[in-house]
């Protein structure tokens, strides 16, 4: 369980999570919404591991990362934690492969020709990503990002690059394979139709949860609206 307690984060004396508390189980796809400006990004950050907290205290399976050293910390993100993000930071100079290859590397994984067809990508494996389409260069950043293994997938804003058929797909591409393997899956949006596909949502406004919930019916990435 990834757990959030009272956590606070300013930027220059201004209060951008203003005490968020949040439960998520292993294994859960929660999607975070909110408008721009609400603190989904900075949430992301404080519960990965990237930045810390004010105060208050972020834990993962009762591990608190609030009071890991930095060497600890960057262990904690290297063996749990994937990330994918709107802007793809590939590297242009090399292949598919050798992109992807670099995410498998960090944990070993030898598999990550299996990722890359995963995505649908196998054909592409000596392409480089200015050869690729906007949507193909996210399915690298989601079999880059996989390809280590992560326990805990962080996707912010994933699609916002993206035009409607290429979002619906990346979406698709995303949700099929965290039911398959099962990883604990947390993406921040300001769309809220992406929220009908998660099993919790969480809703944030100005640095606050402001409502949590469960869909009961949950839809698949062709289903919701756009
Ligand atoms: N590194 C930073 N330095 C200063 N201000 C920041 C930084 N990151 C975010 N902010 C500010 O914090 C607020 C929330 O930002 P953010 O978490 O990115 O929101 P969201 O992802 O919901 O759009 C915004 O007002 C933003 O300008
Ligand atoms: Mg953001």
């Amino acid at each position: 369980m990834l757990k959030a307690e009272n956590v606070v984060k300013s930027y220059n004396g201004s209060e951008v999570l203003k005490g968020v508390s949040l439960e998520v189980q292993n294994g859960e796809f929660v999607v975070i919404l909110g408008a721009s400006g609400s603190g989904k990004s900075t949430l992301l950050s404080v519960l990965s591991g990237l930045e810390r907290a004010d105060s208050g205290n972020v834990e993962y399976n009762g591990e608190s990362l609030s009071q890991m050293n930095d060497k600890q910390l960057t262990e904690f993100r290297k063996r749990e934690v994937g990330f994918i993000f709107q802007q793809y930071y590939l590297l242009s100079h090399m292949t598919v492969e050798s992109n992807v290859r670099m995410g498998a590397d960090l944990a070993g994984n030898k598999n990550f020709r299996e990722i890359i067809s995963s995505v649908g990508l196998g054909d592409k494996l000596k392409s480089k990503p200015s050869q690729l389409s906007g949507g193909e260069q996210q399915r690298v950043c989601i079999a880059r990002a996989l390809a280590k293994n992560p326990n805990i997938l962080f996707l912010d804003e994933p699609t916002g690059a993206l035009d409607e058929k290429t979002g619906r797909e990346v979406l698709d591409y995303i949700s099929r394979l965290q039911s398959e393997r099962k990883f604990t899956m947390i993406m921040v949006t300001h769309n809220s139709n992406i929220a009908d596909m998660a099993q919790t949502v969480i809703k944030m406004n100005s640095g606050n949860i402001v409502e949590t919930y469960k869909n009961t019916e949950r839809k698949n990435a062709y289903a919701i609206g756009w």
